[in-house]
């Protein structure tokens, strides 16, 4: 008989996977994280001990083939996601994938179509989604409490230094820079808030070369953007302005400043990471107020996570897991899938081409 835990793998055991999706399945019950895959050896050695999983590989396809998980998590760097996904699908896996799906939209959609092919479950760790402050204001733009949204604005500002940040730093490995790394996900969570985009135009720059190791050896210089900002047209006739920058002395470290404020015509209400209980809201002609994110919304229904247990601006990453797991489950689509994943992909690309060719671009439609 078949067991009814879910057995699975973790493909990329670096930063993402330890804060976010080690913690998350681990509290899951019938949930056993089964195997996990790292090219680097020490690392690999280092987690199977810490993390107390019987069996780790050093090649993504000998776990497939020998661990045979049920679902895997690719948290590898970005240029191999897209391989190591069609593997996953073809040995019969659910996937839970860090963006982004492919190096370019056409890649992504090829992936998105496999995964629909496939049967399985999709989902995109478009990780923010579950911050209660955003679940919360979703449901207030939903109910119709800040009237018809006017415009809006949308901030992740960080301080990362001028040093060199590894593969994120190439267009070869990462596909993007900060417009990838940071923007995507704002493009996602104000789609999910406002609708779809229709049009953007922008402007993406390099400020620094990061060609010196943080301690102090040269190393090849990068060749993506490290500042990003955009204008969006919603279909909705309300209008975004965007800005992503990873040298913004005074925004870090932790890199807390992630902000949505929205302007509607009765009321105007904003999302702040660093206040993840909380959001501000005010109507015509009062100062914001702090209002407390109720009970509901600090976490997913059924979530095994307590919501006033550990740091608030990391535990809620958890609940992407349980989203996860509960999908599979349940036998239905992940929120958000791998659609999401590329529908942010055909904005991204459309900011890049404004952004090249110094226009506004229209955003090409992306049907499910
Ligand atoms: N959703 C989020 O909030 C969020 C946050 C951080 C990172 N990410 C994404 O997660 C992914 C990983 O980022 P990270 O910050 O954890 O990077 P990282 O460099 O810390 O970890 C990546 C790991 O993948 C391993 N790896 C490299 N090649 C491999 C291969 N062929 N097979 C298996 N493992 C391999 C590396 O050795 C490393 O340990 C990226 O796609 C990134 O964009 C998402």
């Amino acid at each position: 008989m078949k067991s009814n835990t879910l057995r699975v793998g973790l493909i990329g055991v670096g930063g993402v996977a330890s804060y976010v999706h080690h913690p998350g399945f681990s509290r899951i019950p019938g949930v056993e994280i089964a195997a996990i895959c790292d090219t680097d050896t020490d690392l690999l050695a280092k987690r199977k001990t810490a993390w107390g999983v019987k069996a780790a590989f050093t090649d993504p396809d000998a776990l497939l083939r020998e661990a045979r998980p049920d679902a895997v998590v690719i948290a590898a760097p970005n240029h191999l996601h897209r391989a190591l996904i069609l593997k996953a699908f073809a040995a019969g896996c659910h996937v839970l994938c860090e963006k982004p799906l492919g190096m370019n939209l056409d890649e992504t959609v090829k992936v998105y179509r496999a995964a629909k092919a496939s049967g399985r479950r999709h989902m995109m760790a478009f990780t923010y989604r579950f911050v209660p402050g955003m679940s919360y204001l979703r449901h207030l733009v939903g109910q119709g409490a800040l009237g018809q949204v006017r415009h809006a604005r949308f901030q992740r500002l960080q301080d990362w230094g001028d040093d060199e940040i590894g593969w994120r730093q190439y267009r070869a490995r990462a596909g993007m820079g900060e417009l990838g790394d940071m923007g995507i996900h704002r493009i996602d969570y104000a789609e999910d808030l406002l609708g779809p985009i229709r049009a953007v135009c922008a402007s993406l720059k390099q400020c620094v070369p990061r060609d010196r190791t943080r301690e102090g050896r040269p190393c090849p210089p990068q060749d993506v953007e490290d500042w990003a900002a955009w204008i969006a047209e919603f279909e909705s006739g309300a209008t975004g302005v965007f800005e992503m920058g990873k040298l913004t002395k005074g925004r870090g470290p932790g890199g807390d400043h992630d902000v949505a404020e929205l302007n509607g015509s009765a009321a105007s209400a904003a999302y702040q990471l660093h206040t993840p209980h909380q959001i501000l809201f005010a109507q015509r002609l009062r100062p914001y107020e702090a209002r407390p994110v109720p009970p509901e919304f600090l976490k997913r229904p059924g979530s095994p996570r307590d919501p006033v247990e550990g740091d608030p601006q990391q535990a809620f990453r958890f609940d992407q897991a349980w989203e996860f797991v509960s999908a599979i489950r349940e036998g239905r689509d992940c929120e958000p899938s791998f659609w999401h994943g590329m529908r942010a992909q055909a904005v991204a690309e459309a900011i890049l081409r404004a952004a090249r060719e110094r226009r506004w671009v229209g955003v090409p439609s992306t049907p499910r």
